[in-house]
């Protein structure tokens, strides 16, 4: 799908990966939803875009909640005539001190947030595309979704939560003209990850960035070629420093391939 004309609802739009890939996808020509809890961060957003002659606009949403997902949705519809593009990206991290010290409420979080609303936002989304003939959904997994990763495990079942929700949903979803794919980002360089080492610090761990970390804007180039690329359906694009690597879905025991 070519962005130029078209309608984004991008989560987790004020900060890091969620505000690099809406200031990719208003350059190549899509009008921007900035779907974000945080309001002055997305309002920021908002206008870097503007400042380059681009259209977005702001909502406040918690991508936990269905009213306020729903509503983030409708905006696109109110806004700007039409929703082509959901790009459910808004995250956090368990962080420090990991599983399985810690509040329950903290953990629980972290699956309501990274697994959860990825299911809620494409599930009141798929309608809205379906009426209009089709659509795109994108979602932020991560490397840890596809390796075991034990410095956060519930983050990294979150992860692999949304891997193999891709891969599972994407054959239904090809019958209604929606692409589902994901991202699977190495460590990239975002308040996410800065304040994530400053908080291990502060703990007393070892923490510091990779010597080789990814920019935001990388991955905001590796969605774009997941909307851009209609041949990609059910896929998992991870994204290292030294480059990227499409994973398919593992063939189920027994099924013809
Ligand atoms: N930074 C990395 O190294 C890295 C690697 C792999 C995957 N990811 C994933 O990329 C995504 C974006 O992370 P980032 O690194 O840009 O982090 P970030 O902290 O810079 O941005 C995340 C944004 O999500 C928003 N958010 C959090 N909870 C929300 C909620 N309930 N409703 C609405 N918005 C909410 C935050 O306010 C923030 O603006 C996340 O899903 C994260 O897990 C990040």
């Amino acid at each position: 799908m070519e962005p130029k004309g078209k309608v984004a609802v991008i989560t987790g739009g004020a900060s890091g990966i969620g505000r690099a890939t809406a200031q990719r996808l208003a350059v190549a020509g899509a009008r921007i939803v900035v779907a974000d809890l945080d309001e002055s961060m997305g309002s920021d957003t908002v206008k870097l875009i503007e400042s380059v002659g681009g259209t977005a606009t702001f909502v406040k949403a918690d991508v936990t909640d269905s009213n306020d997902t729903q509503r983030m949705l409708d905006t696109a519809i109110a806004k700007f005539g039409r929703l082509d593009i959901l790009y459910n990206n808004a995250g956090i991290a368990v962080g420090s001190p990991p599983f399985p010290v810690g509040e329950l409420r903290r953990w629980r979080r972290v699956l309501d947030i990274d697994l959860q609303a990825v299911i809620l936002g494409t599930y009141l989304a798929a309608p809205m595309m379906e009426r209009q003939g089709g659509g795109v959904i994108v979602s932020t997994a991560s490397m840890a979704g596809l390796y075991p990763y034990k410095e956060d495990p519930v983050y990294a079942a979150a992860k692999a939560g949304v891997v193999n929700f891709t891969f599972s949903l994407a054959p239904w979803a090809a019958r209604l003209n929606i692409r589902v794919n994901c991202v699977c980002p190495g460590v990239v360089d975002t308040p996410l990850v800065r304040k994530g080492i400053d908080a291990a610090r502060r703990a007393g761990e070892r923490a510091s960035l990779p010597a080789r970390i990814i920019a935001p804007t990388e991955i905001a180039e590796a969605v774009l070629t997941l909307i851009v690329d209609d041949s990609l359906a059910g896929r998992a694009l991870e994204v290292r420093p030294a480059g990227r690597r499409l994973v398919e879905a593992p063939a189920a025991p027994g099924s013809r391939r």
